[in-house]
């Protein structure tokens, strides 16, 4: 057998049917495309790379009939008639669902908007097959006409997930309208819906071709949301910027009474500067592993013993909060090995306060978080990988965290949440 047939062979059939617009042209002699037999065995070995390119864009007022980011957002604008699809979270579409349709109507878009409802318990792979249901039937060009998703994570990652599963991948363009979804659920590359009772149990990796971020969505979103997305922005600074870190700390309270509308002059450069360095940190740290390949990600700060957290808290609580948490557990055990003193730990916990985020849940129990570690171990690959502060605006991973020393940081963050100071006996 021939191999050099075997691997033009291999990429027709890829190929077949319509040409996937999320591809990028086929270089004429991919250097990462080999095939090569095994010696004595049928066998064969491919390997090819696909390079991922994608834009997040911050886009003020992005229904204003005079901006055009959203129109022209991933398509060529050949001067054809443009039609969208568009899917708009039900609060949001309440609040924003005029200016949407004004904007379209406006720029002559023939359009179909899908309302789907709010809430993580709707993020279930039912509203995947009813959204490729009604896209279907509207019938899109996939290289002019991207899918529009307007809303929260939860909206953006069904949209992500349907986007990229009908006919192996269609262009889609986000605008979120929570901080979650401005600083984190946005500007990466994951999809999915809950399945079976585990979170974001079914998804893919695919990057929006677009993805427009515009601040003026968060003046409607309530107070607990906005502290929410906080959590994961102090994500960042704690564990990779200081000056961000710095910004929470003199700015938190007032960019989250003023919901980052910039309503003084100070809160508007430190509401512009925070979201900044946010999303600047969050891509920093997603680019290099954007398929998470690499296991250890200082971005899983908060996000070892919050995921079953999480889960007992629903349906009351929220994602941030039990990361939030996680954090202040993690920064117990920071503590307990040097990595931090005491000044920093009291800084941290000031801010978590300051940003209306808790550091204490009854839910933090020895049993829950020794089971929540072992959970976390069996996704990480049989470690535990486990980002721990050192001071403000670094990290290490740890391998080696025993029951006895995790009892030991549950009962010091207890002590600093409950009395806002390190004074333990
Ligand atoms: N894909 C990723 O990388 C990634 C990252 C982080 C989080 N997520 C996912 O995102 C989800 C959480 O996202 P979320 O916090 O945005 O939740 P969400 O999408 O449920 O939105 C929160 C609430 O705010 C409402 N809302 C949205 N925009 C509003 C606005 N401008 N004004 C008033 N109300 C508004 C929604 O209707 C909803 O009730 C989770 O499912 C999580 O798994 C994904
Ligand atoms: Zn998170």
């Amino acid at each position: 057998m021939k191999m050099p047939d075997s691997s033009k062979a291999l990429r027709r059939s890829e190929n077949e049917g319509a040409p996937n617009p999320l591809a990028p042209p086929a270089p004429r002699k991919p250097a990462t495309t080999k095939v090569a037999p095994m010696a004595g065995n049928s066998s064969w070995h491919v390997k090819a790379s696909q390079p991922v390119h994608y834009e997040v864009r911050l886009c003020h007022r992005v229904f204003d009939v005079d901006r055009t980011d959203l129109l022209d957002a991933g398509c060529p604008g050949d001067g054809r008639a443009p039609r969208r699809f568009v899917v708009v979270d039900e609060a949001v579409d309440r609040l924003y669902g005029a200016d949407l349709r004004q904007y379209l109507d406006h720029h002559h878009v023939t359009h179909e908007i899908m309302v789907v409802k709010s809430g993580e318990v709707r993020k279930e792979i039912d509203v995947v097959l009813r959204f490729v249901e009604r896209l279907d039937h509207f019938g899109i060009d996939r290289r002019r006409e991207p899918v529009i998703v307007v809303g929260g994570g939860v909206v953006m990652d069904i949209v992500g997930l349907a986007a990229s599963l009908y006919r192996r991948g269609t262009p889609f363009v986000r605008v979120p309208t929570t901080l979650v979804g401005l600083v984190d659920a946005g500007v990466g590359v994951k999809t999915g819906v809950n399945f079976n009772g585990h979170k974001n149990q079914l998804g893919t990796y695919a990057a929006a071709k677009l993805t427009l971020l515009d601040p003026g969505f968060l003046s409607t979103l309530s107070r607990r949301h906005i502290s929410n997305g906080l959590a994961e922005i102090l994500k960042v600074g704690l564990i990779k910027d200081e000056a961000l870190f710095g910004l929470l700390e003199r700015h938190g309270r007032l960019v989250l009474d003023e919901h980052f509308q910039g309503l003084s002059a100070e809160g508007d450069s430190a509401a512009t500067a925070i979201l900044q360095a946010a999303i600047s940190g969050m891509l920093e740290e997603l680019e290099p592993n954007l398929w998470e390949e690499t296991l250890e990600r200082s971005m899983d700060y908060g996000h070892t013993f919050s995921p079953s957290v999480e889960m007992l808290g629903l349906p009351s609580m929220l994602h941030g909060e039990a990361v939030c948490l996680d954090m202040a557990l993690s920064t117990a055990l920071a503590y307990g090995r040097g990595l931090m003193d005491e000044d920093e730990c009291g800084r941290v916990f000031a801010v978590m306060s300051d940003l209306g985020l808790p550091t204490w849940s009854p839910l933090h129990t020895p049993e829950v978080l020794m089971q929540a570690l072992h959970a976390t171990v069996r996704r990480r690959d049989g470690q535990q990988r486990l980002p721990l502060p050192v001071g403000i605006g670094k990290n290490l991973f740890v391998n080696d965290v025993r029951d006895e020393e995790l009892v030991s940081a549950i009962e010091l963050q207890r002590e600093m949440a409950l009395r806002g100071s390190l004074e333990v006996a």
